[in-house]
């Protein structure tokens, strides 16, 4: 069957903080593939560039150039050429932009027609996505549920971005979610009635945006919701800090809740979360820029058992995952497909990781869309964890949503990471 594409066409749509985005339709072998690109707030300084317009309209936000570049530079160029072949059409992608950054045609316009292609050649092969990409994927990823933001994502005074459970003791990804449901909807109980009506306002990821400042009361009352719907001894939690913004360059200093500490002081804090809150798992715990922190504080809670990602420091970028193993700078990755540009990219960065012993985590942006195929590439990945946000606000539950289909799909071949999120890939045999 013939899975040459005859068409590509981009459009622009809102993306949930009512941003414009791109939405891009590859046509290949008569099949439809279709994909949004997600955009972030609380960026790395290295991720590959995002086209916006400047100028008044939207704000400065429009994507009008980046519409243009695959409409009239990328769709002739690639017509003609075959969806079933990702790595060279990427490759091709790649040299049409010709600069490092993607800053030419833009991230955005490359990404929206790798992973529209990437759908119509599984829609041509009549199989679901996770299933195209990889034949052995069957692993349901924990979901590290963000039940409180701060930091970018809103606008209260809490530093760390993302406070996090994660349902490991469930036995299937149903039941992780039915979990962590009852956990969100104990802990707006708890939050309105400590903080007031106001206090169950979400934000981007929608996580509540409390106007809680300490770190450890905001710990507190996550975990008194998790208590309170009874799954104590079922979730242990995770933090995203988003360290990068709350380094200061110059003076190598970190500001938390309006004190300052040294990066040795900032990891001794961390130490006592750990052990204070049962917390697995911490990304971004320092700057982008601090290498030789991000050494010391794996060397400490890293050999302890404790998963430390690299966000804004690795940016889904294989060169960056590879220097962090050489230097021994983290043990996972975020994998967020946006950040480098294209699919195939974004799987070698994975693979890279994989190969070094890093876990994997896929993840959304803040500024997503209704579209799920991170549900998708996460089982394709047999990543085994996954970061989605609240289960609540649309273009959260989307990809809370595709993962039941998905388990639905797999039925009995499907195998839920629980405890072993950070090594998925013995259960994906
Ligand atoms: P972003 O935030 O999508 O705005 O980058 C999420 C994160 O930092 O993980
Ligand atoms: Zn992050």
């Amino acid at each position: 069957m013939s899975t040459t594409i005859t068409e590509v066409h981009a459009r622009m749509i809102l993306d949930c903080r009512g941003y414009p985005t791109v939405q891009v339709d590859v046509v290949a072998g008569g099949a439809l593939g279709r994909a949004d690109v997600p955009a972030g707030r609380s960026t790395g300084s290295s991720e590959a560039v995002e086209l916006r317009d400047g100028g008044t309209a939207y704000r400065g936000q429009g994507v009008t150039r980046a519409l243009a570049n695959v409409n009239e530079v990328i769709a002739p160029a690639v017509v003609g050429r075959n969806a079933a072949d990702q790595p060279a059409l990427d490759r091709f992608l790649r040299e049409l932009d010709g600069t490092p950054g993607k800053s030419r045609l833009g991230a955005n316009a490359l990404l929206g027609v790798s992973l529209a292609a990437a759908r119509a050649a599984a829609a041509c092969a009549g199989l679901p996505l996770h299933r195209y990409l990889r034949a052995d994927s069957r692993v349901l990823p924990v979901p590290f549920v963000n039940l409180i933001n701060g930091g970018k994502l809103t606008s209260n005074d809490l530093d760390f971005q993302e406070f996090i459970c994660m349902p490991v003791g469930a036995s299937t990804f149903s039941e992780a979610m039915r979990m962590a449901s009852e956990c969100h909807m104990a802990l707006m109980e708890i939050v309105v009635s400590r903080y007031g009506k106001l206090a169950a306002n979400t934000g981007d990821e929608g996580g509540f945006a409390t106007p809680i400042v300490d770190v450890r009361e905001a710990l507190t009352v996550l975990r008194e919701g998790v208590a309170a719907a009874g799954y104590a001894d079922q979730m242990v939690y995770a933090l995203d800090c988003a360290a990068t913004h709350l380094w200061d360059a110059a003076r190598r200093v970190y500001t938390v809740a309006g004190k300052e500490y040294t990066t040795d002081e900032l990891i001794a804090f961390y130490g006592e979360l750990v052990r204070d809150f049962d917390i697995v798992s911490i990304e971004d715990p320092l700057s982008e820029d601090d290498w030789d922190g991000w050494v010391a504080i794996t060397a400490d809670l890293g050999a302890k058992g404790v998963q430390l990602i690299g966000d804004d420091l690795f940016v889904t970028n294989p060169d960056l995952v590879q220097r962090g193993a050489d230097l021994g700078a983290a043990n996972a990755m975020l994998w967020k497909v946006n950040q480098i540009g294209t699919l195939t990219e974004a799987l070698v960065a994975a693979d890279t990781a994989f190969r070094n012993g890093y876990g994997v985590q896929v993840s959304e942006r803040s500024g997503e869309t209704e579209d799920p195929i991170i549900a998708d590439l996460v089982v394709a990945l047999n990543a085994g964890q996954i970061k989605t946000g609240s289960p609540v606000r649309g273009e959260r539950t989307a990809k809370y949503n595709r993962l039941f289909q998905i388990e639905e799909w797999l039925g009995a071949d499907a195998v839920y990471a629980g405890h072993d999120f950070r090594r998925p890939t013995a259960l994906a045999r």
